[in-house]
């Protein structure tokens, strides 16, 4: 029998007052909307609402997998190691295929307007008048159909990346499939957000961090409130299905936390099998994997030259960015985010 429909529960807003002018003052000349979502208020890009439902609907299966996080939280390196375990240490077809091929990733078609794929090129046209429009057509085309469009033919098992918070994926996801969720502590995330907005030019943020930060903590910036969304996994942390984790601790212990994402997943695996995939997932490595650093992009130009997408993979190096203002500011708001709940980050 075919599945019910549900309807998506969600109403969207538009920005209004100080946060859109805030919004419009960094990416005035982005032609995408922001819309807020939910009680909770998410922010995502207006394209979402064309899948919204469907994704909430989306039909499972007990094999998939999902590597969930709030962006720039250790996705990429989770979804890696999570690949390999479930797949024999197959290094040599990870090489082959890069890992955006060998995930799906749910809401990456919000991220540009495939309507307004015009305006892009116009605009990067204004600042490179050589600028080549192939990438970004191409892109605009994928996009228009979305990843949950994909997945129902898709073969199984299925591994699919999300940045959306647990309640915008369908209500029973974890009576049927397997969810990995990375969290990492937030002034960290900021500054990676920051970088990758840099690094994908045609976001066209216009300022330094401290506009960032006032976007990001404001919760004005793409999938926040962050508090809601780390909230959101930390309450089923406890379900058999539920794997939540933190950056800090991933990196800090590889060995340690391949054998839990093992355990996870009913997997047994040698010494030297955690040996060899901690130094595969070492960021040294990594940085020069191009099956998951996105290389290639990089002449596109659709990405700055100045940037990488695997950076430095470092915790703590927030304190570089923030000046004592911010520092102050930041510690009352993780203070009060943290106030009602025992979510805590890891020491580092
Ligand atoms: P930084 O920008 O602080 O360096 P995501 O994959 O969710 O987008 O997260 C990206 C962050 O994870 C970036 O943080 C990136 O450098 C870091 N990262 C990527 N691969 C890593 C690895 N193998 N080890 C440690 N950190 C890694």
């Amino acid at each position: 029998m075919e599945e019910q429909t549900v309807p998506f529960p969600y109403q969207c807003s538009e920005l209004e007052g100080e946060d859109k002018e805030l919004v419009e003052r960094t990416i005035a000349a982005n032609p995408i909307e922001l819309l807020r979502l939910g009680p909770k208020g998410y922010i995502v890009f207006k394209p979402y609402m064309r899948d919204a439902e469907n994704i909430y609907n989306m039909p499972l299966r007990p094999s998939d997998v999902f590597v969930a996080s709030y962006q720039r939280s250790g996705t990429t390196v989770t979804q890696e190691l999570v690949w390999q375990l479930l797949n024999d240490f197959d290094y040599e077809k990870a090489k082959e295929i890069p890992l955006t091929a060998r995930y799906s990733f749910l809401e990456e078609f919000m991220f540009i307007d495939s309507e307004k794929t015009d305006i892009y090129i116009e605009n990067a046209k204004k600042a490179d008048p050589n600028f080549d429009p192939t990438p970004i057509l191409m892109i605009g085309e994928m996009f228009k159909t979305p990843a949950s469009t994909k997945l129902a033919t898709a073969p199984s098992p299925r591994f699919i990346k999300t940045h959306l918070p647990m309640s915008f994926l369908p209500p029973k996801v974890l009576e049927t499939a397997k969810v990995v969720y990375i969290a990492r502590e937030p002034r960290d995330v900021a500054v990676s957000c920051y970088h990758q907005t840099l690094l994908f030019k045609v976001q066209q943020f216009e300022g330094g961090f401290k506009e960032f930060w006032n976007l990001f903590h404001r919760s004005l910036f793409t999938l926040t409130p962050f508090f809601e969304h780390l909230k959101e996994a930390w309450n089923l942390r406890h379900h058999p299905n539920m794997l939540f984790l933190f950056y800090e601790d991933v990196t800090k212990d590889k060995p340690a936390a391949i054998r839990r994402i093992a355990a996870f997943f009913g997997k047994t695996i040698t010494e030297e099998q955690v040996a060899r995939l901690s130094d595969h997932l070492d960021i040294k490595n990594f940085k020069k994997n191009k099956s998951v650093n996105n290389e290639e992009l990089k002449d596109s130009a659709l990405f700055d030259p100045k940037e990488s997408f695997i950076r430095k993979g470092k915790s703590g190096g927030w304190r570089d960015y923030f000046d004592e203002e911010m520092t102050q500011q930041a510690e009352r708001w993780i203070a009060d985010n943290l106030r009602d709940t025992d979510l805590r980050f890891p020491k580092v």
